[in-house]
């Protein structure tokens, strides 16, 4: 057991002074899996519904959500990156498109959703692709670091990377508007981990922080209970950060979509479109109008499963080997 818990919260010191400004822009999200139905998916959008943005783990946007909510592109791994097609994909997406993710969980395997690459092979693509987006000629981006996996390998990995970066180019390193992250476990666990990355980050408290969304965060396995004690606790919590710009539950499918390692009580709908408790929580609960059972309008039948949603059911693979070896 590596994990510890600080009792010195640099996060906290940021908590914003203005909440109910903050609270007008709603940091919740979802990643899409392409799984979910039409129901699902208008209930998501629903008039009341605090969703703000998605991401598909991919540079392109899902076509039912499209720019009903802003969505937030990844750049996968290095074939996406050095891609010919990198720009003009970027150029077509909507404007109210200004984040852009890179590397998805570049220390773990492509089995588990992950892009495996090496530190210094990502630092060289990163500089050559990535950063020229930033402050280019063409459209510009506000930038993130690779995510790793929410785990002490995951930092070895930025560590290295942090080392080619500045091996590359000596005057700038590999810049970053924000920082991505990746966490499986437990809120305490949640909290110890943005600790981690704050310190890594921010070692002075003088400096000024790279803003934290947590595009991957769920609790696995765990009973009803204890999930949506750890999803309550951490939404909670992240709305009270400043640092915290977004962050985005695992995952917004159906319990029957669920992968084995998660399990399916981490899913906002049951196996017939309605809101779990979970799902209601998630949407804001009663006081937005959302409860259990609920359902969307539109088709509600199970669609066959595309193959992006075959794929996303790995993405949390890697982490369970990680969070197993603490
Ligand atoms: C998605 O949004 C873009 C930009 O607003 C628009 O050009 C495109 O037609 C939309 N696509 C669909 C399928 O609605
Ligand atoms: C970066 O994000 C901020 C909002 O957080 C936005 O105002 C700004 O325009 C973005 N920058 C770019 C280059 O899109
Ligand atoms: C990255 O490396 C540079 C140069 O060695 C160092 O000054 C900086 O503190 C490192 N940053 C992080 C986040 O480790
Ligand atoms: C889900 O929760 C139920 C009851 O709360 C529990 O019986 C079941 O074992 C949980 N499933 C998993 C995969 O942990
Ligand atoms: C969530 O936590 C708050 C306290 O922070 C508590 O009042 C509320 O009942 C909790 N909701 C659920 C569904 O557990
Ligand atoms: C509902 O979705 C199913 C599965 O995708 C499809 O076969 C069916 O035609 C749809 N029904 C309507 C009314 O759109």
């Amino acid at each position: 057991m590596r994990r510890q818990l600080l009792s010195t919260r640099k996060i906290w010191l940021t908590i914003s002074l203005f909440s109910t400004f903050a609270a007008s822009q709603s940091k919740r999200g979802l990643g899409d899996t392409g799984g979910t139905q039409t129901s699902d998916d208008n209930l998501l959008l629903s008039a009341n519904s605090p969703i703000s943005w998605y991401f598909t783990w991919s540079l392109y946007t899902s076509q039912y959500f499209n720019d009903s909510i802003s969505f937030v592109p990844l750049i996968h791994g290095l074939d996406d990156a050095s891609s010919d097609d990198l720009a003009t994909n970027l150029d077509s997406l909507p404007v109210s498109s200004t984040h852009l993710l890179t590397f998805n969980e570049p220390d773990g395997t492509t089995g588990s959703g992950g892009s495996s690459i090496s530190p210094k092979d990502a630092a060289q693509s990163y500089i050559d692709n990535v950063v020229p987006l930033r402050s280019g000629d063409g459209r510009t981006w506000n930038i993130s670091h690779p995510v790793v996996t929410g785990s002490s390998q995951g930092l070895d990995w930025l560590t290295s990377f942090n080392e080619s970066c500045w091996d590359i180019d000596s005057e700038n390193g590999c810049p970053a508007d924000f920082v991505a992250v990746h966490w499986y476990g437990d809120f305490a666990g949640l909290s110890w981990w943005l600790d981690q990355i704050s310190d890594f980050y921010n070692p002075s408290s003088t400096t000024t922080g790279l803003k934290l969304w947590i595009t991957e965060m769920a609790i696995p396995k765990k009973d009803e209970d204890d999930t949506i004690s750890m999803l309550n606790q951490s939404i909670t919590y992240l709305d009270g950060l400043d640092d915290v710009e977004g962050y985005a539950w695992f995952g917004a499918f159906r319990a029957d979509k669920a992968n084995d390692w998660t399990g399916d009580n981490v899913s906002l709908f049951d196996d017939d479109g309605g809101l779990t408790e979970l799902g209601a929580l998630y949407l804001g609960g009663k006081d937005n109008g959302f409860e259990k059972g609920m359902k969307g309008e539109g088709n509600d039948s199970a669609a066959v499963s595309n193959a992006v949603s075959m794929w996303a059911v790995g993405v949390a693979g890697l982490a369970a080997l990680v969070v197993g070896m603490w």
